[in-house]
């Protein structure tokens, strides 16, 4: 094996997260924190718990509700400070708006509003009344670890003056009878909130550090502490794999390409592999067809698909899934050296398909499509992809929101309910015949672009050439993945986004 790590920034522990996070059935006025969160519904009647926590506070909560002071709107927060009368010396009421309208996503946001409301001092304690929610304990609690642990973690790597601090202490408070469940719900929510703060870190790292050697080195570490297998693919491997169109995306730079490839075999050896597959460029300066300052700013983040898949890897590995998953993950830098791929080449990709270079700046597809067809040719059943892979899905559907694209109706349905049940916004985009005579190229078989209209649509009908008929899910995540600003649910960078819709597809496989 080559060496792994060139020179790379201080690596920092990533997963140390030192949190001590528990469940207790105290009653919600005896648990002492620094902060007591109590997510409260807009409409029905006052729990138990409240009633008698309200009593404690002299009928504070009576008196805030009934002056409109407070009146659980969804996502709305209200700190009390100095309170007396109860074991907690703060209190965070925290609104849910109605019972009906609370899905799975706008909980996350809600919790994650709370955490990240109350992490900008270090050492906090807090303890979370987890109330009574159709969702059910399990998930609320769940919920609540991976928001508490994801709302405290900034983008601040390097800043000396950090403004989140992980929380020192993360207690759930429930009822005993539902302490089995909670129990349950925390565990997962751990490994889920930590692999979303995983991806969510190697975007916001910088592109000097997250090379495709640096990237690499991290899944290394990340498969030691899993347990999952992983293999490297350095350059002479993947050119004696003939992969020539990810190679040719990768000839402008000095970075040297990877392959990273994770599997679990959670399942009986007969059982449908899953294949996860992500574009991993670790920086998109867009080639010879050389993006504007503006455009490249972000463009660290290009490597978010391959993230998303190394945090869902780590989880599913952790969560000890029944299935067999396999991650691929297509690393390469995009730069504009001498060696550069031009405007004009013709490319012949891994399955013989020959490819026309009209733009250096749609290289995702480049590289995914020599991953997908390696992915085919190792025998895998059914392909997610994700990839930051055009500005054109931005345009179509917003930042927040992710698009769809498939072959096989049944396998993107699963995907789109995992999707609804982790409360992650995914919206299909079509993919009739009409596109396909967009990319049919002149002197190639296919050229890279596919002109100004439908540029999502067309990319992915790019990508589909590649997965010889497998039931096949491609996923445009260049709008979630890196989010421009701050807002109260989350913060500005990597957004971990479908990592948790990635391990809930896999596990609904059995
Ligand atoms: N990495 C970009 C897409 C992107 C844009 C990701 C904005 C995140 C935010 C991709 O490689 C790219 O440059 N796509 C081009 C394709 C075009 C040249 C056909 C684009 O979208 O402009
Ligand atoms: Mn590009
Ligand atoms: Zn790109």
């Amino acid at each position: 094996m080559p060496p792994l790590l060139q020179e790379s920034l201080a690596v920092t522990e990533f997963l140390a997260v030192t949190t001590d996070l528990r469940c207790e059935s105290a009653a919600w006025t005896q648990a002492p924190a620094d902060w007591l969160v109590i997510p409260v519904l807009a409409d029905g009647a006052l729990p138990a718990n409240l009633t008698a926590l309200d009593a404690a506070l002299g009928g504070l909560l009576t008196r805030l509700r009934e002056s409109g002071d407070f009146s659980a709107k969804f996502a709305t927060t209200l700190a009390l400070r100095g309170v007396t009368g109860i074991a907690a010396s703060r209190v965070l009421l925290l609104g849910l708006g109605n019972a009906a309208e609370l899905t799975r996503g706008r909980l996350d946001r809600a919790l994650t509003t709370a955490a990240r409301a109350i992490s900008d001092k270090a050492g906090v304690k807090v303890a979370v009344a987890l109330p009574d929610l159709p969702v059910g304990s399990a998930i609320s609690a769940e919920s609540a670890i991976s928001a508490f642990l994801i709302g405290c973690v900034g983008q601040d790597l390097f800043k000396a003056e950090k403004s989140r601090f992980p929380f020192a202490a993360v207690t759930l408070l429930a009822s005993a009878a539902e302490l089995t469940e909670v129990a349950a719900g925390l565990a997962r929510g751990q490994i889920l909130g930590e692999a979303v703060n995983l991806a969510r870190d190697l975007v916001n790292r910088p592109p000097q550090e997250i090379t495709p050697i640096g990237f690499a080195a991290r899944a290394q570490t990340v498969a030691a502490e899993t347990g999952l297998a992983i293999e490297i693919f350095d350059q002479p491997r993947l050119e004696q794999e003939r992969m020539q169109s990810l190679l040719a995306v990768s000839r402008g730079s000095d970075q040297s390409p990877r392959m990273v490839i994770l599997e679990h075999r959670g399942g009986p050896a007969d059982a449908p592999m899953l294949a996860l597959v992500g574009k991993g460029v670790t920086f998109d300066s867009g080639g010879l067809s050389l993006k504007p300052t503006d455009g490249m700013l972000t463009m660290k983040c290009d490597m978010a698909g391959a993230a998303t898949v190394l945090g869902a890897m780590s989880a599913i590995a952790r969560l000890k899934l029944p299935v067999n998953v396999v991650g691929y993950m297509g690393l390469v830098e995009n730069m504009t050296g001498g060696s550069a791929f031009k405007l004009g080449d013709i490319l012949t990709a891994r399955n013989g398909v020959t490819i026309e270079v009209l733009n250096t700046d749609a290289e995702g597809r480049l590289v995914l499509a020599d991953v997908l067809s390696y992915a085919v040719d190792r025998g895998v059943d059914r392909i997610i992809d994700l990839a930051t892979l055009t500005g054109a899905c931005v345009v179509a559907l917003g930042e927040d929101v992710a698009g769809a694209f498939t072959n096989n109706q049944a396998w993107c349905d699963a995907v789109l309910a995992a999707a609804k049940s982790t409360g992650e916004d995914l919206w299909q985009l079509p993919m009739w015949d009409q596109y396909d005579d967009l990319i049919k190229g002149d002197i190639g078989d296919i050229k890279n672009t596919g002109g100004r209209w439908g540029g999502a649509i067309t990319a992915a009908k790019f990508l589909q050439r590649f997965v010889n008929g497998k039931p096949w899910v491609h996923l445009d995540i260049a709008g979630p993945a890196f989010a421009s600003g701050n807002k109260p649910h989350r913060e500005a960078g990597g957004t971990g986004c479908f990592v948790r819709t990635l391990v809930d597809t896999a596990a609904r496989q059995v």
